[in-house]
């Protein structure tokens, strides 16, 4: 008040009624913006976050435009089956490594040898891509709510039954010593010995016919679909086995080193039409940089096979089927997928680091002793797809034919052989171990983790 007091009683007098004026102005001014702030501050501080979402942080690899919330989800779920071709447009746009947002989660697709699979030795733990992992707030809805809940509940109820019906039933044989020769035999000594109960165990078993039978299969499919459309790869496999094998006996796993172009044949299968276009998603477990980069933990890393197998730079002409790329490179699909080269390796398809595939020798063994007896004679379109994350040919009509009958003769006899003295005449399973065949190698021994 000191400085208003020396005026004027007359002029003060108003002064002093204003300047009480403009305090209590500012006093309700001040109290407004406390209480809009007040209000404001817990929805802006409840939406910045929500804003974030779907956005690209500037130290990320680059990628393709966001939108707020869902980031590039849209891109990606209209895919359908060509999600690969996608995938491969965007490595083709933005170079060796680029990242995607999906809802909360950020995916780093790498797209060549060298910077996909020393980074991808790295990662460790897996990862998924349902939307309640990509919006883990959703996990807070009721159940009945949360988007896909019940139906994968469901599917896992029923994955689960058929795993366990299959395995107990294997365990009762084995334990009753009416067991057929199986890997579960193994599988029975190490839940001995390392205590773990019936649902791990059925999976273990459940899990291992999953990852074999159908990448398998599919790959096989790629491959006579490849010899349809490039006869003159399968003239040349048969000239191969002609010279080495002759009509009248069929190859064994002791041809492989005689047989350089079939086995190719198989290296280039899985080139060719890899049937997992991303491998396994992987995810960062720390803070990682990676060209500049940041690669944040919890990142998923994703491998895009379809890419690198399918560039240009690395295999010229790459939708051309040519076993020769492999003569020179004949070391075994685990050999290759172990390789510190990662320039070299002919396969990327069996993932990388730790977790890589255990079958490559199963499959390797697969594909070459079942490609040899293809033979085709429609020319079916090569990029017709079908499939997600694992692909194969869309449905094509094929004519396999015996080249003569006394080839046709031989197969029928080997197989009738096979049924009469190896096989179970109900089961179609062997009832003895095959002479020479390395079997029951599980040793008790504690791993510490
Ligand atoms: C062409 C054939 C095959 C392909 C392309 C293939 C591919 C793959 C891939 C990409 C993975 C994931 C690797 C990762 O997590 O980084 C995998 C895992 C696995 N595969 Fe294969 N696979 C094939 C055949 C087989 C066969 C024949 C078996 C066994 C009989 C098998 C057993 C497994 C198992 C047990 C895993 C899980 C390994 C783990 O998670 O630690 N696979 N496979």
């Amino acid at each position: 008040m000191g400085v208003f007091s020396i005026s004027t009683r007359a002029t003060v007098q108003p002064f002093i009624v204003n300047t009480k004026a403009v305090v209590d102005y500012y006093n309700v001014y001040i109290m407004t913006v406390t209480l809009v702030l007040a209000i404001i501050q817990p929805i802006v501080s409840i939406l910045h976050p929500l804003l974030q979402v779907g956005t690209r942080a500037k130290d990320l690899p680059p990628g393709p435009p966001t939108l707020p919330l869902i980031g590039n989800l849209h891109q990606i779920s209209g895919a359908g089956d060509y999600g690969h071709r996608q995938f491969q447009k965007w490595a083709e746009e933005y170079g060796p490594i680029y990242s995607l947002i999906l809802g909360t989660k950020t995916f780093i697709v790498l797209n060549t040898d060298t910077v996909g699979f020393k980074k991808w030795t790295r990662v460790v733990s897996s990862a998924s891509a349902q939307l309640l992992d990509l919006y883990p707030l959703l996990r807070r809805l009721p159940k009945f709510l949360a988007p896909n809940y019940e139906y994968a509940r469901e599917l896992h109820k029923k994955e689960k039954e058929l795993y366990r019906s299959h395995w107990l039933a294997a365990k009762e044989r084995i334990i009753k010593n009416t067991a057929r020769p199986c890997f579960c035999d193994d599988l029975l000594k190490a839940q001995e010995f390392e205590k773990f109960d019936d649902d791990q165990a059925a999976y273990i078993a459940g899990s291992l016919l999953e990852a074999g039978f159908n990448t398998t299969a599919s790959t096989l499919q790629g491959f006579v679909l490849a010899m349809m459309v490039f006869p003159d790869v399968q003239k040349r496999a048969q000239q191969e086995l002609d010279e080495v094998v002759g009509s009248g006996r069929l190859p064994t796993m002791d041809d492989v080193a005689d047989l350089p172009y079939v086995h190719a044949c198989a290296k280039e299968s899985l080139r060719w039409m890899p049937p997992m276009v991303y491998a396994a998603p992987h995810a960062t477990t720390v803070d990682d940089e990676y060209m500049g980069y940041r690669i944040p933990a919890g990142a998923s890393v994703i491998p895009n096979v379809w890419y690198i197998t399918q560039d240009p730079k690395r295999t010229p002409h790459p939708r051309v089927c040519d076993p020769t790329r492999h003569m020179n490179n004949l070391q075994s699909e685990f050999q290759s997928a172990k390789s510190s080269n990662v320039s070299e390796r002919h396969n990327f398809v069996f993932g990388a680091g730790r977790r890589l595939c255990q079958g490559t020798y199963i499959a390797e063994r697969s594909l070459f002793l079942d490609l040899w007896m293809k033979k085709a004679n429609i020319t079916p379109d090569i990029n017709v797809l079908r499939g997600g994350a694992a692909i194969a040919p869309a449905p094509f009509k094929v004519i396999i034919k015996p080249r003569s009958k006394e080839r046709a003769d031989l197969i029928c006899g080997v197989w009738a052989d096979t049924e009469a003295n190896v096989l179970d005449p109900e089961a179609k399973e062997w009832k003895h171990v095959p002479n020479g065949m390395v079997f029951g190698t599980y040793v008790p021994r504690r791993v510490d983790v």
